[in-house]
């Protein structure tokens, strides 16, 4: 039969057009659908006499089964080349160089504020905490400074809005009094009080910037109370600190008078090195003094009977000169080129 000969062939024309599963099944159904033109053939099989009936039946199933065969050898080949475009789009080059899994490290900051920990651990001082989101009272107010004293437009800091006197704080001190009330409510049932020895490590805030300030930067708080502490043991213990914490003899340090409301006598402490790259360059590295009586009064202290030094370091001036840094902000740029020399 000429007419089933020619549908094949038009039937594997029409395959080979179709270029995606969808538009093979649209060409499926004009061949096999209900409306195909081969349904409709075998449909007009009843009208042909018994013999002619047989003959045209297996003629017909004949090219119906030659049409599966070219459809299903057209849906692998479209399959087969969806796959390899698949493949191909998601293709690894493989010469690429890795970016490797990287090797971590402690902050140089970090690695001083451990350093300093120990060594004031070995000594017998605790380490406390406080917040940094501080309000006036501990961060001005108990410290001596009430509101209005000029000392605190030495402090600019970042004020919270409708935080009623809430601030980032700006120096670690107010943590002596949360040590010293805390301190007091443990022993409150004691006749004596034992030494508070504390030191209190800790990030604040103040509106600052250049070589050796930054807006974020560290301090450790010191705070030492007994009945018989003094300026001398001040000294000492800052000059032994120092000395194990640079492990050098070539380091000087001098204490310069200053002015703190919270600590009476005050001074500054400043380093310098007799060598090395920041020879002979003063750095100032702490504040310290000895405690207020008003700030043992706000720490629920009697200066009567007791009295206390205080310190507040600069942990990342250290770090400075610990490694010869000369400007403080590259520890806080982020910038592993110059973070990776501390591993
Ligand atoms: C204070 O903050 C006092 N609270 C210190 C103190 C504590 C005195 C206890 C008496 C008793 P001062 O503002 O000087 O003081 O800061 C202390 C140290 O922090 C400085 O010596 C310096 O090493 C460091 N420091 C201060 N401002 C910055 C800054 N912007 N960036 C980096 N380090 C700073
Ligand atoms: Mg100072």
């Amino acid at each position: 039969m000429d007419q089933l000969d020619q549908l094949v062939a038009q039937a594997e024309t029409d395959f080979a057009a179709a270029v995606d599963g969808a538009a093979l099944e649209t060409a499926k159904a004009r061949y096999l659908g209900k409306a195909g033109s081969l349904t409709e053939l075998l449909k007009g099989l009843g009208k042909l006499d018994p013999e002619a009936r047989k003959s045209a039946g297996a003629e017909i199933n004949k090219a119906k089964a030659a049409i599966e065969a070219l459809l299903n050898a057209r849906r692998d080949a479209l399959q087969q080349a969806a796959l390899e475009a698949q493949l191909a789009a998601e293709a690894l080059d493989v010469t690429l160089p890795g970016r490797g899994a990287g090797v971590g490290g402690l902050h140089p900051v970090v690695r001083t504020l451990e350093r300093v920990e120990q060594l004031f651990r070995s000594i017998g001082f605790d380490v406390a905490e406080g917040p940094e989101i501080e309000t006036d009272f501990y961060n001005f107010t108990a410290l001596n400074t009430p509101a209005n004293h000029p000392a605190r437009s030495m402090h600019d800091t970042f004020y919270l809005e409708n935080g009623e006197g809430v601030m980032l704080r700006t120096h670690t001190s107010p943590v002596q009094i949360r040590a010293m009330q805390a301190h007091v409510e443990a022993y409150k049932d004691c006749d004596t009080m034992p030494e508070l020895r504390v030191i209190a490590p800790g990030r604040v805030y103040r509106v600052d910037s250049d070589a050796t300030h930054s807006p974020m930067f560290h301090q450790v708080e010191g705070l030492w109370v007994g009945e018989s502490v003094s300026f001398a043991d001040l000294k000492g213990v800052v000059a032994d600190f120092l000395r194990s914490f640079f492990e050098s003899n070539d380091l000087q340090v001098r204490f310069r008078p200053s002015f703190f409301p919270f600590t009476e006598p005050s001074a500054e402490i400043d380093v310098a090195f007799m060598s090395g790259a920041l020879k002979g360059r003063w750095l100032e590295i702490a504040g310290c003094g000895m405690v207020h009586p008003n700030v043992l009064r706000f720490g629920g202290i009697d200066p009567e009977r007791y009295t206390g030094f205080a310190f507040g370091m600069g942990p990342d001036r250290l770090t400075m000169l610990r490694y010869g840094v000369n400007d403080l902000r590259l520890f806080f740029e982020g910038d592993l080129r110059f973070l990776g020399q501390f591993r």
